[in-house]
């Protein structure tokens, strides 16, 4: 793939090279430089040249909360992904829909994550949290990534659709695959691989919606939520609806959870002095858990396109327009946040961060995402007196989910 930032000094480049849509930034963790320079000499700024077309990149935290919250002008058709879809698999999905209809379909889902619901999902997620810890190799290098992120998130996955438990880790696989591709972005996987994997999901997931028709169980898993609301009752006669919305609901539980999760024992290894703190008052943990979902940003973007020709902060943006949100700009903006390059777990309002977004696509998980993560630490913190980074981390390259592929870890007992 073309690439045009030439990974130089950030300081001394034109601005019209600064292309912030270059996922080796991620990989290589070299981003915040560039986005500095941009909040402070270019905060709405055109990138007429990029392998993903040309794009806007709103930068500051209030000028993202204001597009955010404007579907209007701002919309999230056709897609919310700096790249555009191939038209393989052109699937919908309700993240990438404007009212009325995108409301109509969360409607039809969200009471899974109702408090009701997130209340018995708290006794099976902690019980899964326990095995999973109790059976980790205690004084020996393994990679947190897999033995606790993916498997914590797999888990909690496979509970939400209800999916056969020993066959979880296609859920973790067809979202790696949905979520990694290059045209979209920026990532290594196949398009070939990409295509046949989704299609396997979406022939599992259309045998189980069949399966589960009319089959009179009373279940809130997020199949049976869908089959029994009339807005989406239908939904398996519109396979690139359908796998659109699984596909949508299996990314947003699986990626950001999982990169949280080990976004906090990198984070705290890197801070001492936070994890200090966390071992002498466990109550932090809460606002920890806020303050990892801020610093890690798992999701680092979200596109929408112009309606109409706006005006915004003195910059023309024409209809058609890619206008990307850098979340993971927003929530470093010292206008908008105290010493937001530092990760600091007892912050006054440590809810203050855009990692969920704003506006109608307010992240419809966060409150499962923020309970599955307090639950970790409360567990980690009964039992080890240390999670020790002891290699090097390992990044995903992507320009989409900020996320982690390895980071070797020693475990050591309280
Ligand atoms: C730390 C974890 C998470 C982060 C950082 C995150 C982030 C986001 C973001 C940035 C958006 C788009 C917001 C916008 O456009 O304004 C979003 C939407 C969404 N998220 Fe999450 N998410 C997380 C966990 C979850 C979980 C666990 C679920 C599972 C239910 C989930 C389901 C969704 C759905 C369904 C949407 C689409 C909402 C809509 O379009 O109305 N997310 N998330």
């Amino acid at each position: 793939m073309k690439q045009t930032t030439q990974i130089t000094d950030p300081a001394s480049m034109a601005l019209e090279d600064i292309d912030v849509s270059d996922p080796r930034l991620y990989a290589e963790d070299t981003w915040r430089p560039y986005f500095a320079r941009l909040r402070e000499e270019d905060p709405v700024h055109y990138q007429a040249e990029s392998a993903f077309g040309p794009f806007w990149s709103i930068t500051r935290f209030q000028d993202i909360v204001e597009i955010d919250s404007n579907f209007q002008d701002f919309s999230s058709e056709p897609t919310i992904v700096i790249g555009d879809l191939g038209d393989d698999l052109p699937v919908t999905q309700f993240i990438s829909m404007d009212p009325p209809k995108h409301d109509l379909q969360r409607r039809a889902v969200q009471g899974v994550v109702a408090p009701k619901n997130l209340a018995e999902m708290e006794i099976v997620i902690r019980e899964r949290v326990i095995e999973i810890l109790d059976h980790l190799p205690v004084g020996e290098t393994f990679n947190w990534v897999d033995a606790v992120s993916i498997n914590l998130t797999t888990q909690m996955l496979a509970i939400l659709f209800d999916f056969p438990f020993e066959e979880r880790t296609k859920l973790t696989y067809w979202s790696d695959l949905a979520a990694g591709s290059p045209e979209i972005a920026g990532g290594d996987i196949d398009p070939q691989e990409r295509l046949e994997g989704l299609q396997d999901c979406l022939a599992t997931f259309t045998r189980i919606w069949h399966e589960r028709k009319d089959d009179g169980v009373e279940s809130m898993d997020l199949i049976r939520m869908l089959q029994r609301d009339p807005n989406t009752a239908n939904m398996v006669d519109n396979p690139m609806e359908f796998l659109g919305n699984l596909v949508l609901l299996i990314v947003g539980g699986n990626d950001t959870t999982r990169n949280s999760a080990t976004a906090g024992v990198l984070a705290l290894n890197e801070n001492p002095g936070e994890y200090d703190k966390l071992r002498a008052n466990h109550a932090l943990i809460p606002s920890m858990v806020s303050e990892i979902i801020r610093w890690q940003t798992p999701l680092m973007h979200m596109r929408r396109t112009a309606t109409r020709d706006v005006e915004f902060k003195g910059k023309q943006i024409r209809k058609g327009d890619k206008v990307v949100m850098w979340y993971i700009s927003g929530n470093r903006d010292e206008t908008a946040i105290d010493n937001a390059d530092q990760f600091i777990i007892d912050r006054a309002k440590p809810r203050h961060h855009m990692s969920f977004g704003f506006g109608v696509h307010r992240c419809m998980g966060n409150r499962l995402a923020e309970m599955q993560l307090r639950i970790l630490w409360e567990e980690i913190m009964t039992r080890f007196s240390k999670v020790e980074v002891v290699g090097d981390v390992q990044r995903v390259q992507s320009n989409f989910v900020r996320g982690y592929t390895d980071l070797p870890v020693r475990l050591h007992l309280l």
